[in-house]
């Protein structure tokens, strides 16, 4: 099992489920009230550890009952939560989510109001003890820092980055990471076009040694090898949709844990989406062995 280091966002995720989606300026009443733990790249670790991983999280948070109620998740799955860095003051970034009952799916208004995880909190956590690294592409010029650095330290040492929504300079992060994770948003906005494969084959053209991964919701998934092969995955939709939150990052956790296990890729492309899909069909990330 591999020793993974995950660099990203907790977040106290609030979550009202709603018998339909509300029209503007309405009232309606949740069915149900659920606060949990959310957050991308603790979604992925969350998972993974589940899958039998060492998972180690690095990322922000704040003293008092929000941060308290993310460590103590984290903690439940086993993960090691030293290198994060916790605020004496501020807000733990928090969603306020509608999850529709009638098709699971999920509206996030997020708020953030906390540093994010910096260059120099990263440089204090010892890479040699990790054989994965995976990082979320947010603030543009730390997280290049953090895998220039990681990259010059321990050149074998593969590194995932999940790029989910567009950011001015993004593009410079893609160069130096070994895999690529992209959200049918960000393709969609990067090639204007609705073609996971066109954007692939656009990012590929530019980065021809990352293997590219790229989620594509109810369509499944598509890869694309360093060789330039193109790979699908359809969706594997459960009975019910419950819960859409986080599949991304569960596909995400699918796709690692594959490539951990030197499994080939067309493979880790369908296993990605049955975790993902499964996930779908229950609410949380607790998986059911
Ligand atoms: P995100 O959560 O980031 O919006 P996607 O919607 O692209 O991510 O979903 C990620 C993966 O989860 C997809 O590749 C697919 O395999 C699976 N998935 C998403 N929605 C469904 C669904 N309604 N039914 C089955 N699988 C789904
Ligand atoms: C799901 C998620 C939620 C979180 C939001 C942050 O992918 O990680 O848990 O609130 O996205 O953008």
């Amino acid at each position: 099992m591999a020793r993974i280091l995950g660099i990203g966002t907790a977040t106290v995720d609030i979550i009202n489920t709603v018998a339909n989606y509300p029209a503007e300026d309405t009232e309606i009443r949740a069915i149900k009230q659920r606060v949990c733990r959310g957050g991308n790249a603790t979604n992925t670790l969350v998972v993974l550890s589940q899958l039998g991983h060492h998972c180690t999280w690095g990322g922000v948070g704040v003293n008092g009952p929000d941060g308290q109620l993310v460590l103590a998740e984290l903690a439940h799955y086993a993960i090691d939560t030293s290198p994060c860095r916790i605020w004496g003051q501020g807000k733990m970034p928090t969603s306020y989510i509608l999850l529709n009952q009638q098709n699971g799916s999920r509206t996030i208004v997020h708020y953030r109001d906390l540093p994010e995880f910096s260059f120099n909190d990263f440089q204090r956590i010892n890479l040699s003890t990790f054989n994965w690294l995976h990082f979320e592409a947010r603030q543009v010029a730390e997280t290049a820092q953090m895998i220039e650095q990681a990259k010059q330290q321990y050149p074998q040492l593969p590194i995932s980055l999940e790029v989910e929504k567009a950011r001015p300079q993004i593009e410079q992060l893609f160069t130096q990471v070994d895999v690529l994770l992209f959200s049918k948003t960000f393709a969609q906005y990067y090639s204007h076009a609705n073609q996971a494969e066109l954007f692939l084959r656009s990012i590929h053209s530019q980065i021809p040694r990352a293997c590219l991964i790229c989620a594509w919701g109810i369509a499944g998934a598509y890869a694309l090898t360093p060789t330039g092969d193109l790979l699908q995955s359809q969706a594997f939709p459960p009975t019910q949709v419950v819960d859409t939150l986080g599949a991304g990052d569960v596909f995400n956790a699918g796709i690692i844990d594959g490539l951990c296990r030197q499994q080939p890729l067309a493979i880790i492309l369908t296993q990605a989406c049955q975790l993902a899909g499964n996930q779908c069909g229950r609410e949380g990330l607790q998986l059911i062995s």
